[in-house]
């Protein structure tokens, strides 16, 4: 057997190619030229490694990558996130190629709604919408009836009509903060997201307090108590806009620390702390995210394993929930 037929026989349990790859290649000219050879496009998120970042097409958040993969005309797509962003990729872009580095590659938020558990609840509240973070499986998707990003949250919860119920699920303080917001009152899932909900309110304020003219900003998957202190609040891609925008020099980033590589890259005369954790751990870091690596990208690239693929059913069933959210997007002229 040769080292490719084990390792892709091995895939299942591995999640990805566990092939040897020469440490004197140059990855970033492989990558390049592996694109241009398949005609493939990489779509990163900001919570990627700085490098995996660094040589992709596209940079962005859940809804920006959304949107990228049901426009692209490459023939493969090459998704550098995690499984549920690739699985929505493979909705939207059914006849492409669609790669994950790393199938294992999950998230703590999407496992903590499983589809058979939601039917159930779901049950209970017959006269309800669902409105489902994308940050939830395929099989979830075909269960939602309108998805949402945390870039258009808001809108989407508005595009209901005031009398309709609703249930929110999977991400409980997104939930809660769109309560907030909207004023609607929302039957919610309560799940969430490993990464977001480690972070200190009083380390904060210690921070603030040496950091004085600091501004503190949020990600809505974040606590209520930590949301509470924050200057601002907004997805990956609105702390981005926001920290490019302000006439801030100083900021506490509450959430997941690879964005602070392009804030870093786009106000390189500005300074970035990450909001600190309640123990001195990395997680603030996504194991999930972080799962790939430069090499397991190239492997990827290179022999075009392992592929996402979707049951014919839940490709159609699970696309109505994302076309609606697309649209309200488009309407409301929002891009991720
Ligand atoms: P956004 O990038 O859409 O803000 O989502 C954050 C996140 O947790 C992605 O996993
Ligand atoms: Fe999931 Fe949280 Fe990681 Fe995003 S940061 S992929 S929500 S575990």
């Amino acid at each position: 057997m040769t080292a490719l037929a084990t390792a892709a026989t091995a895939l299942n349990k591995n999640g990805y190619l566990d092939l040897e790859v020469d440490p004197s290649l140059d990855l970033v000219a492989e990558i390049q030229r592996l694109k241009k050879e398949k005609n493939a496009v990489i779509l990163a998120h900001y919570y990627q490694e700085s490098e995996i970042q660094d040589v992709a097409d596209y940079i962005g958040d859940s809804l920006g990558l959304s949107q990228q993969a049901a426009k692209t005309e490459a023939d493969i797509i090459v998704f550098a996130g995690v499984h549920f962003m690739a699985e929505t990729a493979k909705i939207l872009s059914p006849h492409k190629k669609v790669l994950l580095p790393d199938l294992k590659a999950g998230c703590s938020l999407a496992d903590s709604c499983p589809a058979p558990l939601f039917r159930k609840f779901k049950e209970k509240y017959p006269d309800h919408v669902v409105v489902s973070y994308i940050n939830c499986t395929a099989e979830l998707k075909t269960l939602t009836d309108i998805c949402c990003t945390s870039t258009n949250a808001v809108h989407v919860i508005n595009s209901i009509p005031e009398d309709q119920k609703i249930i929110f699920a999977p991400d409980i303080n997104l939930g809660r903060y769109l309560v907030k917001k909207t004023g609607r009152d929302m039957v919610l899932w309560n799940g969430s997201c490993m990464v977001h909900e480690i972070f200190s309110a009083e380390k904060i304020a210690k921070l603030r307090a040496r950091y004085p003219k600091a501004l503190f900003i949020a990600h809505p998957e974040c606590e209520t108590h930590i949301l509470d202190q924050a200057d601002f609040i907004g997805s990956t891609t609105g702390l981005l806009k926001f920290t490019i925008a302000s006439e801030a020099t100083e900021f506490i980033v509450a959430t997941e620390a690879g964005i602070l590589h392009q804030m870093e890259k786009s106000s390189p005369h500005k300074t970035f702390i990450p909001a600190p954790p309640e123990n001195n751990c990395a997680c603030n870091e996504c194991p999930h995210m972080k799962r790939n690596t430069m090499e397991k990208l190239y492997l990827c690239m290179q022999y075009e394993l392992p592929e996402i693929e979707l049951p014919q059913r839940i490709i159609e069933e699970g696309r109505l929930c994302i076309d609606r959210m697309l649209d309200v997007s488009a309407k409301a002229g929002l891009v991720g």
